[in-house]
């Protein structure tokens, strides 16, 4: 009995010196950066960034790929890989996506310059902030409430997104839904444009 417990203990000693040589910013670089870039930040369009988002979404996220709860679109990306999250995330334990997911809170957005239509950013701006800055914060630029940055976001992602979530291919909180379920197609083409409009707006 004796040695039982004492070979636990020192399975869970084990198990918690591991956890800290894990290097998320490492991590990150073998296993993500090749699509996400570096600092998370993605160069490609129909990656999303992911930078500065906040560690308890970014596991959550993760962790819902890594079940199949949410399923990833495949996506090409520009060098003609078909990328697939489920995949990919399920090749991580959980020491690791916390780690990643550390890393990933300590980066900054950097909003890419986007052509966006400044009068459907104004209407678009006026519905986020009825509809959405409850959660989407600060305009949306703030990942203070475990929500994903939405300003600053690549266009062609969010356009697919809205889509998976009215096609019901992707879930989302009970109170985003009613919302979303209320607008039209134009509003959703008018909060996007203020998505991608420079923070300023
Ligand atoms: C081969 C390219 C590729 C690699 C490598 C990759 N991703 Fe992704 N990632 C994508 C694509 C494409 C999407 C969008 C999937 C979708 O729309 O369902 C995505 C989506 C995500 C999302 C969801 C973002 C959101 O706003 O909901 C997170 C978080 C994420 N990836 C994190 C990671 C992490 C962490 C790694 C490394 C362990 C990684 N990705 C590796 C291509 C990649
Ligand atoms: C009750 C809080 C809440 C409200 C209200 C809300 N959202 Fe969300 N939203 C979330 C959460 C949480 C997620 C992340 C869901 C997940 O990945 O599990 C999300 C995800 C999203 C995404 C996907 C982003 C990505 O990176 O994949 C978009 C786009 C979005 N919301 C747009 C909106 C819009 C537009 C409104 C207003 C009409 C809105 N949301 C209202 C909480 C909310």
């Amino acid at each position: 009995m004796k040695l039982i417990i004492f070979l636990i203990f020192c399975s869970l000693w084990l198990s918690v010196a591991a956890d800290e040589t894990l290097d998320g910013n490492q991590l990150f670089m073998k296993h993500c950066s090749e699509c996400h870039q570096k600092d998370g930040n993605s160069s490609d369009e129909n990656i999303p960034k992911i930078a500065q988002f906040s560690a308890i979404l970014i596991y959550d996220i993760l962790d819902q790929f890594k079940s199949g709860d949410r399923k990833a679109q495949k996506i090409k990306t520009k060098e003609g890989q078909t990328t697939d999250m489920n995949m990919i995330s399920k090749q991580l334990n959980s020491a690791e996506i916390e780690a990643i997911a550390h890393y990933l809170s300590g980066q900054s957005s950097k909003p890419p310059a986007q052509d966006y239509n400044q009068q459907l950013a104004a209407k678009g701006r006026a519905l986020h902030l009825e509809l959405c800055e409850n959660c989407h914060v600060e305009k949306g630029t703030s990942p203070i409430e475990d929500t994903p940055i939405l300003r600053g976001q690549w266009k062609t992602y969010l356009i697919r997104q809205l889509e998976a979530f009215s096609k019901q291919e992707r879930d989302m909180p009970k109170r985003m839904k009613k919302r979303i379920r209320k607008l039209a197609d134009e509003d959703k083409t008018a909060l996007i444009e203020f998505y991608i409009s420079p923070a300023s707006h």
